[in-house]
């Protein structure tokens, strides 16, 4: 059995959409501003890995709500404050505190590895109440590149001492579980969305809709 699991944490255990849709954002612009918003994150966050300008992931976040809250024709300066507010404490998605707390319970090493700044992280996990619940929350600030960067995959070998085919990478990102399996890790395509499968290097062990069967698909691998 797999003993350590690796989680992604925007869109994963975080619900990213959340400080779109709990802001004051017109009811039929949030859906369009949330989805430009995270395109452009992601976006953003390769080119600069491909360039070499590294900004941390919050100055990442807030060029992208520019550009999204510009886009949707939005400029009042409140909201982008209110949203950015929002963003430092993300609900997590509803299953996730008891399945991180059955994973534990089963001995299952737990930690997340993200894009996200350590002060972003940090946040995130207190205020989603799961302090105490990572053996380590790993975050890309300390190799200086974004996703899919193998140095950023590294970091969990560097940590654990394990090789990836010990540890379990769990992502709501097509694209990050491609690349997860093609660096080595086993994989679990977390597909809230319904979304197709990438076509990229790689591909996932198991796609779920949610984590609920999470333990038990851990003690088939
Ligand atoms: C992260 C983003 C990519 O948490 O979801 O790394």
């Amino acid at each position: 059995m797999v003993a350590l699991c690796v989680f992604d944490a925007y869109g994963t255990l975080f619900d990213v959409d959340a400080a779109a849709r709990d802001s004051a954002v017109p009811r039929d612009v949030w859906p369009r501003l949330a989805a430009d918003w995270r395109r452009k994150q992601l976006e953003y966050s390769w080119l600069r890995t491909v360039a070499g300008a590294h900004v941390d992931f919050w100055q990442v976040t807030q060029d992208a709500l520019d550009w999204a809250l510009e886009a949707s024709g939005l400029s009042e300066a409140g909201l982008r404050a209110e949203m950015l507010d929002l963003y430092r404490r993300l609900a997590p998605y509803p299953e996730v505190p008891d399945v991180l707390r059955d994973l534990r319970a089963r001995g299952v090493r737990l930690a997340i590895l993200s894009n996200g700044s350590c002060a972003m992280l940090a946040d995130a996990v207190a205020a989603a109440g799961l302090d105490g619940q990572f053996d380590a929350v790993l975050s890309v600030d300390a190799v200086g590149a974004f996703k899919p960067a193998p140095a950023v995959y590294d970091m969990v070998g560097q940590h654990f001492g394990c090789a990836p085919r010990d540890a379990l990478f769990v992502s709501a990102n097509g694209w990050d579980i491609c690349s997860g399996a093609a660096y080595g890790f086993r994989t679990l395509w977390l597909n809230r969305a319904g979304a197709p499968m990438d076509r990229l290097h790689g591909a996932p062990d198991a796609v779920a809709r949610d984590l609920m069967d999470l333990p038990q698909f851990l003690e088939t691998l």
